[in-house]
């Protein structure tokens, strides 16, 4: 009985043993295999970061080329301003000002402060017009050279203006 108990208990010693070391292998055998496939992730991964900032570089520069500035009216902070006030931007570059709070805005450009030979009129919003709603735009081409000055006609006394480089 004590003899059939011992090897009882050998046997799944024994088993026990293999099991491990075949375990133990395995286990090896993963963690040789392991290292090299996080590496393969990570680089994979990395190739898509990669790939992911050049797409974004090149909608960035296809936006500053198609859509270059945009200019909010009114600060979030409720200032009746023009965000930026003072920028600049190539030739033809399209400028879209952009309803933001404390509206209704409107954009007019000042007649004695374009270069010479430029229409305010064909540049500006109606004095009359005005953006009322949120998000609402008004784009508008600049092709001539220059320093212009615009206003904001319901806000003007309150400060909003601004001034744009054509360059
Ligand atoms: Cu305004």
């Amino acid at each position: 009985m004590a003899t059939v108990t011992s090897a009882t208990v050998a046997i799944p010693s024994f088993t026990g043993l293999k099991s491990s070391a075949t375990a133990s292998k395995s286990t090896a055998a993963v963690r040789v295999s392991s290292p090299a496939v996080p590496k393969l992730t990570v680089r994979a991964s990395l190739k898509d970061v990669g790939v992911a900032v050049a797409a974004t570089a090149a909608s960035a520069l296809l936006a500053s080329n198609a859509l270059a500035i945009e200019v909010l009216l009114g600060g979030d902070d409720g200032s009746l301003a023009f965000i930026p006030n003072d920028f600049s931007v190539a030739a033809g570059e399209k400028i879209v000002f952009k309803n933001n709070a404390g509206f209704p805005h409107n954009v007019v450009f000042d007649e004695d402060e374009i270069p010479s030979g430029v229409d305010a009129g064909k540049i500006s919003m109606n004095e009359e017009d005005l953006l009322n709603a949120p998000g609402e735009v008004y784009e508008v081409n600049l092709t001539e050279k220059g320093s212009y000055s615009f206003y904001c006609s319901p806000h003007q006394g309150a400060g909003m203006v601004g001034k744009v480089t054509v360059n």
